[in-house]
């Protein structure tokens, strides 16, 4: 029997989950959405005082739950790259703390692979080899997921993350923060071919991602509009919707065929999600209807697994039964390395 301590907090959300043989007991995430709404947008200083405060309650609250006591604890499993870089420090202090106090090994969780291996925790079946895709706040990227310790990224974001630029374009809007789910509502009443909005390297050989000249497009659809000081632009609900519903198809159509091209490119037939923008009603719509006229095996997790938490940190125990262990020299990497 394998017990894992595992510990989130690269960007918004501080969380802890116990992981028994795999399967996550409990799964306690402290969000900060909250905090950030009135800025439009995470800031970095105000999360890491945050991942401060609340690390030592999420760890007892995981452990509460799980009716684990720390001395049972296996090995502590930490995600230490990609993110801000505060953000990391905090769950890498309190995991080298407990590492150290528990004389247990420690274990370097890579978030992205993580959200993929979210997947896995929904099913019985062996989820690779397969193509991943995380669609956050903070990433847009494709992998090609050979086993738990064996991932390639197969291209990204070069500029703003999918999730971004909902949040960017809902901030233009007026739709508040975060802005996905209000321009995932808002588009419902809109016609997704009001606007012509670019599809940037759509039918590029490579898989990388650009979602930043798709906000420029909007914000110049929006010029001329009425705008003041505290409103940028007061648009009618009609506008709102017609452009949020064109906006969204412009981002899910690139995401949609970006995936179909990587499971072209690895001849793999399954396809994991993972990231908040899987929530997306028309990502999913457009994921699901691709997947089954090609054949493929769709995998979404829960919203709870989807957005950032600890119980995908399970991919770990992979790392110990591989003897793939750190000491306490274990660094966090904020940027994202390839792979
Ligand atoms: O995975 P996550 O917590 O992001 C990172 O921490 O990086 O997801 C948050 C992101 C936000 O950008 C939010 O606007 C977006 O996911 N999101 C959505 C929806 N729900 C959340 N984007 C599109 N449609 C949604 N329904
Ligand atoms: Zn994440």
């Amino acid at each position: 029997m394998v017990t894992l301590l595992a510990i989130e907090s690269s960007c918004d959300e501080t969380a802890a989950s116990v992981i028994r043989n795999g399967a996550p007991l409990s799964n306690i995430v402290a969000s900060q959405t909250e905090l950030h709404r009135q800025y439009g947008g995470v800031v970095p200083e105000i999360a890491s005082r945050s991942h401060v405060l609340q690390i030592l309650p999420v760890i007892d609250e995981a452990l509460r739950q799980s009716n684990t006591e720390l001395k049972q604890i296996d090995a502590i499993a930490i995600m230490t790259t990609p993110g801000l870089s505060g953000s990391l420090a905090i769950g890498l202090t309190a995991g080298k703390t407990l590492a150290m106090t528990l004389d247990c090994p420690l274990i370097s969780v890579h978030h992205l692979h993580a959200h993929i291996y979210a997947n896995q925790l929904t099913t019985q079946e062996n989820i690779f080899p397969c193509v991943g895709a995380v669609v956050s706040g903070g990433h847009t990227s494709l992998y090609n997921c050979l086993s738990p310790l064996d991932f390639h990224l197969l291209g990204s974001t070069i500029d703003d993350a999918a999730g971004e630029a909902f949040d960017k374009v809902a901030q233009l809007l007026n739709l508040g923060f975060p802005g996905g789910p209000a321009i995932d509502q808002a588009s419902r009443a809109g016609d997704p071919k009001a606007y012509r909005f670019p599809r940037a390297l759509l039918h590029k050989k490579h898989l990388d991602f650009s979602f930043s000249g798709l906000k420029t497009a909007v914000l110049y659809s929006l010029k001329g509009q009425e705008s003041s000081r505290d409103r940028p632009f007061l648009l009618s609900d009609e506008t709102v919707s017609n452009i949020a519903a064109s906006f969204q198809e412009a981002v899910v159509d690139v995401i949609v065929s970006k995936c179909q091209q990587a499971l072209q490119h690895t001849h793999h037939r399954i396809l994991c999600i993972g990231g908040g923008v899987a929530a997306n009603r028309r990502l999913r719509e457009q994921l699901t209807e691709m997947a089954d006229h090609e054949g493929i095996r769709l995998f979404i997790p829960p919203m709870s697994l989807c957005t950032d938490n600890a119980a995908m940190a399970a991919i770990a125990e992979a790392r110990l039964e591989a003897d793939l262990t750190e000491d306490l020299h274990l660094d966090i990497v904020p940027g994202l390395i390839r792979p």
